[in-house]
């Protein structure tokens, strides 16, 4: 293993950066190239087939560029759309990101657990197939929203984030049925935990899962003993 060869992490926007901190914490000495595709963001309003056709062809250019020793797909909608396609491209590991829900109904005492994440990700039969296997006895609520990924995104831009436009986005999720108990809520989105702390002040009483730190545990096991 060349030890300048990095890890690639990819995402639409400042979502990965979610994932990169957990890892840069485990990996302090690997390279890291933090990938956006700021061109094709946002990716939460595009069709499947776009998405399916743009993000293998993009991490193919990327990985030609980088040579990485691994790369990170940190971004559901990516992942749930596209993480296959990849990793049949490319001849190197592959980690995506995809909704916590196995932990998520793991944790929940109500029973019902909401996934909030883009419009495209949680339309995926990947969600519907995370739900059946491991959440089957809870009610799951699913909401997508592309503005609280812009409002993530004027966050790191240092735009001062309006509450009630985050009580807004997350509104049409307990307004569904079995809204009123769900105790436990997926992230599942990368931007996502960037506003934890604004989304806690929307849902109070509602514990938040994301999978970027066993997203980090599992780069840095796939790594373990590399230069
Ligand atoms: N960060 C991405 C995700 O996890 C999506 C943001 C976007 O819509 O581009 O789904």
């Amino acid at each position: 293993m060349d030890p300048a060869a990095p890890i690639l992490i990819f995402d639409s926007g400042v979502g990965g950066l979610s994932v990169l901190a957990p890892t840069r914490a485990l990996l302090p000495n690997v390279p890291i190239v933090y990938a956006a595709d700021s061109a094709g963001f946002p990716y939460g309003i595009r069709s499947d087939a776009e998405l399916a056709a743009r993000v293998p062809a993009i991490l193919g250019r990327l990985v030609e560029r980088f040579r990485p020793r691994l790369a990170v797909i940190a971004c559901n909608t990516a992942s749930t759309i596209a993480l296959d396609h990849v990793r049949a491209a490319l001849d190197l590991p592959v980690v995506g990101t995809v909704p916590a829900i196995k932990p998520a109904a793991e944790r929940s005492r109500s029973r019902v657990i909401g996934v909030l994440g883009t419009e495209a990700t949680v339309r995926q039969p990947y969600v519907d197939e995370l739900t059946a296997r491991f959440a089957a006895d809870c009610t799951v609520l699913r909401h997508g929203s592309s503005k609280l990924v812009a409002l993530a995104e004027a966050k790191l831009g240092g735009a001062p984030i309006d509450p009630a436009a985050i009580a807004a986005a997350v509104r049409p999720l307990l307004d569904q049925p079995g809204g009123e108990r769900m105790d436990t809520l997926v992230l599942a989105c990368t931007h996502f935990p960037l506003i934890a702390e604004e989304l806690a002040v929307a849902l109070p009483g509602v514990e938040f899962v994301d999978g970027s730190l066993g997203i980090g545990r599992r780069i840095a096991y796939l790594t373990r003993g590399q230069p």
